[in-house]
């Protein structure tokens, strides 16, 4: 039976990932794969979860089975995190909540509701949008359309496209957001323009799906959930796919959870037992020990707070690398305008680059980024950003 399968081309970010790795000049740049950064190029495990994570193993008595949707613990702390601590919604019973294996993991047990719910749903998302996406939610046999969302030529988001796409959408068609750090180009929506948004999508009953994997490391935890909350709060439904991968560095520990707000009380127990007859088909229980991490983090406030100071510690740098970069390529490339990376948030931006001068900066110049020009801006150090941009000027001709 095996015999008959093709061999698959490498994924472009673990093929570009390799080719690092092959690569022994000194000077090489990796802006490729979409993790955190410190100046010496590591991604150190945060002191807030090393004393979390000694606590939870000492009190640990047991490894038996958790349960299907997780951590109670830990799901409740992610509906505070996620929808606000002062958030009635977050105590109400019109949510339910389920651990899942990271980010991915929420995304697909929310497709796989929708398909339970609604298998002719079309799923609409952002052109362009985080290329893992499309395998996660059109895998369980949804249909995936795109909206219209970033203008390369301002750097921002196509904000009159995007409402007229969706205006046009029919009702309950779902439109997958993100929640703030756009990924992979940056760009994200104002408070202001979100409230124009949900308007939108509840004269239309439009159904969100948002996608939250980076709360923090744009403008702070609750200005990057400002959109979110806007619709939970305004929309009688929302789902929301949360990933502590990047906030909290447990990438490997595979933490993440759904939310789902329902019309009433019933509705979301309803859904509750729905997605845990799909995660026991998928993979029966999550792991646990990352979200046992995350639930000691939140629970216990003096380690929340050393949490939230490291957390606002690579939020700064990363807006420090972002000014850096900008300032550097300006010198560098005077005829090409990057003004827009100081105007974005999160890990991501667009450079704007064809895939040739991609290729020239990986082949003559050793840094790394995906063909779409996509780079992770933690993955620059403010000690090679000069370096970097001399690099890009150089495989533009300037
Ligand atoms: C936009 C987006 N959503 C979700 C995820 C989920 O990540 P994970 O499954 O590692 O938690 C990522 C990770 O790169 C992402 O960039």
């Amino acid at each position: 039976m095996l015999e008959h399968l093709d061999r698959l081309a490498p994924d472009p970010i673990l093929g570009l990932m390799a080719a690092f790795r092959a690569d022994s000049d000194p000077r090489k740049v990796d802006l490729g794969v979409g993790v955190y950064r410190d100046e010496r190029g590591e991604t150190p495990v945060m002191q807030a979860v090393r004393d979390a994570e000694r606590a939870v193993l000492e009190r640990q008595t047991t490894k038996t089975y958790v349960a299907p949707a997780g951590n109670a613990g830990f799901n409740d702390a992610m509906r505070r995190l996620t929808l606000g601590d002062d958030s009635p919604l977050a105590r109400s019973e019109r949510v339910c909540a389920v651990q899942a294996p990271g980010g991915c993991g929420a995304l697909r047990l929310g497709a796989e509701l929708i398909r339970v719910a609604r298998p002719e749903a079309v799923v609409h998302v952002s052109n362009p949008t985080w290329a893992n996406h499309v395998p996660l939610l059109s895998g369980c046999g949804l249909k995936l359309e795109r909206y219209p969302y970033f203008d390369a030529a301002c750097g921002g988001v196509a904000f009159e496209a995007m409402l007229s796409a969706l205006e046009a959408l029919p009702p309950r068609s779902v439109v997958l957001l993100h929640a703030s750090c756009h990924n992979p180009t940056g760009a994200d929506l104002e408070e202001a323009q979100w409230r124009e948004l949900g308007a939108l999508l509840e004269r239309r009953a439009l159904l969100p799906f948002i996608d939250m994997a980076y709360q923090g490391l744009g403008r702070g935890l609750a200005e990057d959930a400002y959109g979110l909350r806007l619709l939970a709060a305004q929309l009688p439904e929302a789902l929301i796919a949360v990933s502590c991968s990047k906030n909290f560095g447990l990438y490997r520990e595979r933490v993440g959870c759904l939310l789902v707000v329902g019309q009433s009380g019933a509705a979301a127990e309803a859904t509750l037992t729905q997605l845990v007859r799909i995660a026991r088909g998928l993979y029966s229980m999550p792991p646990d020990h990352g979200a046992a991490i995350v639930a000691e983090i939140l629970g216990e406030e003096p380690l929340r707070a050393a949490w939230q100071r490291e957390l606002t510690a690579m939020r700064e740098r990363i807006l420090q690398l972002r000014t850096a970069a900008a300032e550097a390529l300006a010198a560098a490339c005077p005829r090409k305008d990057f003004s827009h990376i100081v105007r974005q948030r999160g890990m991501f931006s667009y450079l704007g680059l064809d895939k040739d001068t991609v290729r020239r900066l990986r082949e003559a110049h050793h840094v790394y980024m995906t063909d779409d020009s996509r780079i992770n801006i933690a993955g620059l150090r403010l000690g090679n950003i000069p370096y970097f941009a001399q690099a890009v000027a150089h495989a533009l001709g300037q």
